[in-house]
């Protein structure tokens, strides 16, 4: 095509970019299963069982309605600018003070990042420890997130099985003691995603002695240690270990994702290589929403919101439970979480749950099959109810559907 005063370019069509030709490796590793779960969690017809949402109603709205005011005729120049990487001094001290009271070791907020998010955490870390072929132990089934991270970053995810109590001790000096050294454990001591069970007491001392034994440090997601029903907690893993455990945390679940803001803390050298891969992406989480969190956890009101929270969350998994109690056909079974957002059930063992989304949409409910939550092969008749977001009015009646599916009877049936 020749340049012309109108084209000057000489490419009146030019050819359409061919974008399948131009992705990095590593985008086909970034998967969109988490996309695929958030996209039906919007529909508002379904009773949505998937998302990991918590409830609109723990949001502090009318509290933000007084401090925002205050946030900005004091603290503008703060909060609407750039802050240090690390964080804002003040969003640190309070993060300091939280898991200070609530972990029972002292921690100076010198020692704490702020970052964007949970899983910005996670990126991070992997980001600065984790080589292509290197082997990444999990829980399994495990946060789908987590999984998605490592892999994301050519990772050996390898899976280490759990029961009711959590992370199966044996099975991970079986996975110690194979192969390779794994570059890192990566365990959700309480509540757990996808399961809701949470390890058990006894078990957090040989976990953390295990992986020191093997010079293996252990990544703690923390993200539902403060959501038990009782307002007890464990043991937290980094309070064991200071200098193997580096634990993630995040105000996504305990004051509002809309915050996307989370921690870590952990070996000084670790944060401080996880700091400065954060100078290459978002540089500091928002300054906006670390001076209002600041202000929340340093003004008090946290204890008073997770003690809600905690009702709100033990009403709606006690009334799921009460119905997959009355419900459910024989040979469906499930735990009983003691805090958290997750039932993970487990259906006869010749059903593959993926199977069953197609009918579940045509009958109003969604769940997120549970092959997902498994590095390997594995849990394809298992899957992840959220009760967290749920109205208490609507738990039944999904539940009923659900179990309509199971029972293969209804027109939802595949
Ligand atoms: C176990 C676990 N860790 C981390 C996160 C990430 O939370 P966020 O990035 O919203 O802080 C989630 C969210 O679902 C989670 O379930």
């Amino acid at each position: 095509m020749r340049p012309s005063l109108t084209d000057p370019l000489g490419a009146a069509a030019p050819p359409e970019l061919d974008w399948s030709t131009l992705f990095a490796r590593r985008s086909e590793r970034a998967g969109d299963k988490i996309t695929a779960i958030l996209s039906l969690a919007a529909s508002t017809d379904v009773i949505t069982f998937s998302g990991g949402f918590p409830a609109p109603e723990t949001f502090p709205a009318p509290l933000l309605h007084e401090l925002l005011p205050r946030v900005l005729a004091e603290g503008a120049g703060t909060a609407l600018q750039y802050s240090p990487t690390e964080g804002l001094p003040l969003a640190r001290q309070a993060v300091a003070r939280l898991v200070t009271e609530t972990q029972g070791r002292a921690v100076d907020p010198a020692e704490v990042l702020i970052t964007s998010g949970g899983i910005e955490g996670l990126q991070l870390l992997t980001r600065m420890l984790v080589e292509p072929g290197d082997r990444v132990l999990v829980e399994a089934p495990s946060y789908l997130g987590a999984i998605m991270a490592f892999a994301g970053f050519e990772a050996e995810v390898e899976g280490v099985p759990i029961d009711t109590d959590g992370l199966q001790v044996d099975a991970l000096a079986a996975a110690l003691a194979r192969g390779r050294r794994p570059k890192l454990l990566y365990v959700i001591p309480d509540h757990q995603n996808p399961s809701g069970v949470s390890l058990a007491e006894e078990r957090r001392r040989p976990v953390v002695e295990l992986c020191r034994r093997h010079g293996v440090p252990i990544v703690e997601d923390v993200a539902y240690r403060e959501l038990g029903f009782d307002g007890t907690a464990r043991t937290s893993l980094w309070s064991l270990a200071p200098e193997l455990v580096v634990q993630l945390g995040t105000f996504s679940k305990i004051l509002a994702p809309g915050f996307r803001l989370g921690w870590a803390l952990g070996p000084a050298p670790l944060l401080a290589a996880m700091t400065a891969a954060k100078q290459n992406s978002d540089q500091c989480a928002g300054a906006f929403g670390q001076t209002v969190m600041a202000e929340y956890v340093l003004g008090g009101h946290l204890p008073a919101a997770l003690a809600t929270a905690r009702g709100l969350y033990r009403r709606r998994a006690g009334l799921m439970l009460d119905a997959l109690e009355a419900h459910m056909p024989p040979g469906v079974s499930w735990t009983r979480p003691a805090g958290g957002f997750f039932v993970w059930l487990t259906a006869p063992e010749h059903v593959d749950t993926r199977d069953l989304v197609a009918g579940a949409t045509r009958l109003g409910v969604a769940f997120v099959p549970g092959a997902p939550f498994y590095s390997g092969p594995g849990g394809a008749n298992r899957l992840r109810l959220a009760y967290s977001r749920v109205a208490d009015s609507a738990i039944e009646e999904g539940i009923r559907r659900l179990a309509t599916l199971l029972r293969g009877t209804g027109p939802g049936q595949p």
